[in-house]
């Protein structure tokens, strides 16, 4: 069969693509099963319980439940979901945005599918995203439909006490470089980062916006893991805050998928009118609407408050606790021994630095994989054009490309013990 150039691009060979298929592949017989690779979140109780309990309600009013089954939303989103957020984020954050800013997407992913593709690829001429700081999250790195169009510059390392590295944004390159590049449609951070749990400072954030504006282009900013909700950020290690920060040039990308709900599918954009129009338009053409209930069982969680206190009160909590045991055990494991991880300020993820490793990190992949534990491979975060003019190369001399694996912490203790074990000792194996 022959397919189209999107079909092609989008399906076609790419190492991504590859990676999810063989981190999707059982493992081998008889060894103990420590999955560190995905991106799924842990189960909370108390937001399970949140859940349930407007489930039941939902279930106990009249029809309520079949009228949120049976019928499309607009594609926006429910108008009632949509009035709750803006009134929270009025309320919360003293902005000052109506309905007409905010559109629910099936899920943040496609959300960027949308927004990358609206924005980027050929218009006449090629028009670019920017990712100023990879790595960066791996699931946007095959998003854009016209090749070529993602471009990205490496972050800078700086060195920090006890094991622990900091990736900064370097605005300096990122200013010299949209002076040089009128082509670049808009930027995209994630914020915390997937998949080095950095959270760019709001100095860091404020430079961006100020330099995004200055060029006319909208800063996109996935706030994925970010208060208010989830709320997986550990105040008590970031520099300043990191509430979320918007105005009219910035698009913020929000989840439900980390706060209990992966499997409903709710994202939520805050925007310029403009923004949220062309997503609901992409919205009807691709998916008609996005699905309602994650809408229904979260509007009224949104409108009172209870989300964003289970996000700060239990979720935030949960994932510290787990970070903690999980650079306890990494430190035990690595006792000795030339590593880093990056400094865990948030997200669900340890980034970890092998500086020795004589071999790449894919290979450091598939040894631990023969042993039962799944990793991903750091080089797949480190994207941008392949054959791309010299500069847009400076990505790959990234020093930390082929020596850095990301684990999800948030993985039971046992696994997490024997899977840092394993680790130390594969990795061992693999020095000069
Ligand atoms: C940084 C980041 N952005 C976006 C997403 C997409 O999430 P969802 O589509 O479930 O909202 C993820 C998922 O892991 C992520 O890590």
């Amino acid at each position: 069969m022959i397919f189209s150039s999107f079909g092609t691009k989008l399906t076609g060979e790419s190492g991504i693509l590859r990676l999810m298929d063989d981190l999707g592949r059982p493992l081998p017989e008889g060894v103990t099963p420590c999955r560190l690779g995905g991106g799924n979140p842990a189960r909370v109780p108390a937001v399970e319980k949140a859940y349930r309990r407007e489930m039941e309600r939902l279930l106990s009013w009249g029809d309520a439940f079949e009228c949120a089954i049976s019928q499309y939303d607009p594609p926006q989103g429910r108008l009632r979901f949509i009035e709750a957020l803006v009134t929270f984020f009025n309320r919360e954050y003293g902005w000052d945005i109506g309905p007409e800013n905010v559109a629910i997407t099936n899920g943040s992913q496609s959300a960027f599918f949308y927004l990358f593709n609206l924005l980027s690829g050929e218009r006449p001429e090629r028009r670019t995203i920017l990712f100023p700081l990879v790595p960066e999250y791996i699931g946007y790195a095959d998003q854009g439909i016209y090749p070529g169009t993602f471009v990205t510059l490496p972050s800078k390392i700086e060195l920090l006490d006890n094991h622990e590295f900091k990736y900064r944004l370097d605005v300096d390159l990122v200013r010299e470089y949209l002076g040089s590049h009128p082509e670049v449609a808009a930027i995209c951070v994630s914020r915390p980062t997937n998949p080095t749990g950095n959270v760019l400072t709001n100095d860091e954030i404020d430079a961006l916006s100020a330099v995004a504006e200055a060029h006319g282009v909208p800063l996109m900013v996935d706030n994925a893991y970010g208060m208010p909700f989830p709320d997986i950020i550990f105040p008590e290690v970031i520099e300043g805050t990191a509430a979320p920060r918007w105005n009219r040039n910035t698009i913020l990308s929000m989840s439900l998928s980390k706060i209990g709900l992966p499997a409903l599918r709710t994202g939520i954009v805050v925007a310029d009118p403009q923004i949220v129009s062309a997503l609901s338009a992409l919205n009807s053409i691709a998916a008609l609407a996005s699905g309602s209930l994650g809408q229904v069982l979260a509007e009224g969680l949104v409108s009172s408050g209870e989300l964003k206190r289970l996000a700060t009160s239990e979720v935030q909590p949960f994932y510290r606790e787990k970070s903690r045991f999980a650079r306890e055990a990494i430190r035990d494991a690595m006792a000795g021994r030339n590593w880093m991880h990056h400094r865990n300020e948030g997200s669900m993820f340890l980034w970890l630095y092998f500086p020795d490793l004589r071999v790449g990190t894919s290979e450091l992949y598939a040894r631990l994989k023969e042993r039962g534990v799944v990793v991903v491979p750091g080089e797949y975060f480190f994207f941008g054009p392949e054959g791309g003019v010299p500069e847009e190369t400076a990505w790959r001399e990234h020093p930390h490309r082929f020596r850095c694996v990301r684990v999800n912490y948030a993985r039971p203790e046992n696994e997490i013990l024997e899977g840092f074990r394993l680790i130390a000792e594969v990795s061992a194996s693999l020095l000069p």
